[in-house]
């Protein structure tokens, strides 16, 4: 079979730790196979894998050419629904054993992971699951060579602290998008500080984690003010966003 994809998408296809990442998570799923929800489906690959283990997957994806590939790719298989519709605006009338939502991003900051779940968790199970489970957020103080948001793709930056884990989202629990967190650095080197580096680790089930990878969660780089640190010292910095609302929300300040 060729698999018809976007530009963007066969992006994401490519990268094979994040693909190899959720068909382990969903063919380590157990749970009851009546239905399952694929929301944000792409060009349907997620999909694919779910087709032989659920009597019945509807995919829901908001990009029509991403849609119409994943019709396409997906045609042969009677128990899939591909819908070309805003999650949000999807009118579920069942309950799912399985919801898959990969609308992940660093921090869960520029895509819509939260307010789809906090929409669509109300058409799951009570015994259901979702993939991923949670998403770990960590934080460290840096030096960055350039002072605006931007992913760690060759970026200049050295850290500057300790990893800071601060926030464990559960996808499972009503999420609150407005974050607000104060972090304490424990500096371990003598140098300017003038950034904050966040990572996001994804835990797709009890036992398997996948780690930032090219494009799933790249490290995101945020400015603070500059300031002069010496090891040994500790810096409190106040960081804000709100969740699925873009990286333009993101606040820091040195308190
Ligand atoms: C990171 S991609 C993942 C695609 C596919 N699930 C995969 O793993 O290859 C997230 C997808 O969610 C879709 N999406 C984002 N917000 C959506 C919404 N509100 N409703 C439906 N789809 C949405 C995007 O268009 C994109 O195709």
């Amino acid at each position: 079979m060729k698999f018809q994809t976007t530009h963007y998408h066969l992006d994401l296809l490519k990268d094979t730790e994040r693909v190899s990442a959720f068909f382990e998570a969903i063919d380590n799923y157990s749970g009851n196979t009546n239905l399952a929800y694929d929301l944000g489906c792409g060009s349907g690959l997620l999909s694919y894998f779910l087709s032989d283990k659920f009597d019945e997957i509807k995919s829901i994806e908001i990009d029509s050419k991403a849609s119409k590939c994943a019709s396409e790719n997906l045609k042969e298989f009677d128990n899939i629904e591909v819908v070309n519709e805003d999650v949000l605006n999807y009118n579920f009338t069942e309950k799912a054993d399985l919801i898959v939502c990969e609308m992940l991003d660093t921090g869960l900051i520029d895509e819509e992971e939260v307010q789809v779940l906090n929409y669509a968790r109300k058409f799951l199970k009570e015994d259901g699951e979702i993939i991923p489970n949670a998403i770990i957020n960590i934080a460290e103080l840096v030096n960055m060579q350039r002072h605006y948001i931007h992913w760690d793709e060759n970026a200049s930056y050295e850290i500057l602290s300790n990893p800071l884990d601060y926030s464990k989202i559960i996808f499972k629990e009503e999420i609150n998008p407005y974050f607000e967190t104060d972090l304490k650095f424990k500096v371990n080197k003598d140098k300017i500080a003038n950034g904050i580096k966040i990572t996001t680790v994804c835990i797709l089930n009890d036992n398997l984690v996948c780690g930032p990878t090219p494009m799933f969660n790249p490290p995101l780089l945020i400015p603070i003010d500059e300031i002069n640190v010496k090891c040994n010292d500790l810096i409190n910095v106040k960081l804000k966003y709100i969740m699925g609302q873009g990286i333009e929300t993101i606040e820091t300040q040195i308190i």
